[in-house]
């Protein structure tokens, strides 16, 4: 503890990241509040970093997402969606975790072993140039990266957000891979529905979070697709086909159409998590502090029932009733 209480001072004192709100999370971690967002202090860093060098560019694709709410899936239907013409498309998912594949600004441009590289961003700033895209992915808020992402008039952003009762399941599931990260104190699952309701949680309040890109795609729906796990579930294909025509790279009729097919059948989670490189126990190089294997955990809808009782269903249904419903968004009850 006394350790801990030495990092919070450390930190507040010496960065220009300094936040006057601290949270206890779990484990070791303590999440700090930054322009209404809860953050562990690395991707407070992270994201600081992010808001000052990154510079989208005209033809960048950014996905969007709260964490545990199908990012991992999207990264690897937008490469196979962008990239479908490319030669060996398939086998490249074979070959690489779409955690590497479409890296995520906060984590994988800055963070490797744990030291900030930010040349790595000048290399992903000087891609993409001409007609090519680059695909990125972040989950900071739009309340805090909008301003950089509207610079660009013509980068496009594919938002996918997740039940809340399954998006916090999935996170409390991902968090106890962690190993002994978390081991010393485990996030409860009484605490983690807690603090999910008031927001306190990576990159919350997820409902924030989720507003503010919904909002946007309403505003602008030529800027951002909105789009959740769902809704990819209940008709992938349908939605492959809009996002490619979101996009600008429409499918046409005919063998257009097979690939569709092909792309939903390689991206579904039966397929991913049955390729070595999505089973490994390895770390990522990028320092993240967990295995490739945790991306992938059983990718269905309602797995909360098997989880939450009544009451901890109640108090998230109150929240979600008042944030979604109550602002017009009648979903995740
Ligand atoms: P579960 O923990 O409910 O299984 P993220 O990629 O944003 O971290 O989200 C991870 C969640 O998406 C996990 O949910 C994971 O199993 C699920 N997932 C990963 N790949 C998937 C796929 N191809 N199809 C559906 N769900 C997938």
């Amino acid at each position: 503890m006394e350790k801990e209480e030495d990092d919070h001072h450390h930190f507040n004192n010496s960065s220009s990241s300094s936040s006057s709100q601290i949270e206890k999370w779990c484990g070791h971690e303590f999440l700090y509040k930054f322009n209404g967002f809860w953050f562990t202090k690395t991707y407070l860093k992270t994201t600081q970093q992010v808001l000052q060098h990154f510079k989208p560019l005209p033809n960048d694709v950014i996905l969007a997402s709260f964490p545990k709410t199908g990012t991992t899936w999207l990264k690897a239907l937008l490469h196979s969606i962008i990239h479908r013409h490319s030669p060996n498309s398939s086998d490249t998912l074979l070959l690489n975790h779409p955690q590497e594949l479409i890296p995520s600004l906060e984590t994988n441009l800055y963070v490797q072993n744990g030291n900030f590289i930010p040349t790595i961003i000048e290399d992903q700033n000087n891609k993409g140039g001409g007609t090519s895209s680059r695909i990125l992915a972040t989950h900071i808020p739009y309340q805090i990266i909008g301003d950089l992402l509207r610079s660009s008039s013509t980068c496009k952003i594919v938002y996918i957000t997740r039940n809340p009762k399954d998006t916090l399941i999935s996170l409390w599931h991902f968090l106890q891979k962690s190993g002994n990260v978390f081991a010393s104190d485990p996030w409860e699952l009484p605490s983690a529905v807690d603090q999910f309701c008031r927001g306190i949680v990576p990159f919350g309040s997820y409902y924030d979070h989720v507003l503010a890109y919904r909002d946007e795609s309403r505003k602008k729906p030529e800027k951002v697709f909105f789009v959740t796990y769902e809704e990819l579930k209940e008709n992938p294909n349908g939605c492959v086909e809009r996002i490619a025509e979101f996009l600008g790279c429409p499918f046409e009729g005919g063998e257009d159409q097979d690939l569709v097919g092909e792309i939903v059948k390689n991206c579904s989670f039966e397929n991913l998590s049955g390729h070595e490189v999505n089973m490994s126990n390895e770390m990522p190089p990028s320092g993240f502090p967990l295995p490739y294997s945790s991306f992938f955990r059983r990718g269905e809808v309602g797995d909360h029932v098997n989880y939450l009782g009544e009451e901890m269903v109640r108090m998230i249904d109150d929240v979600t009733r008042e944030k979604f419903h109550g602002g017009g968004f009648v979903y995740g009850v």
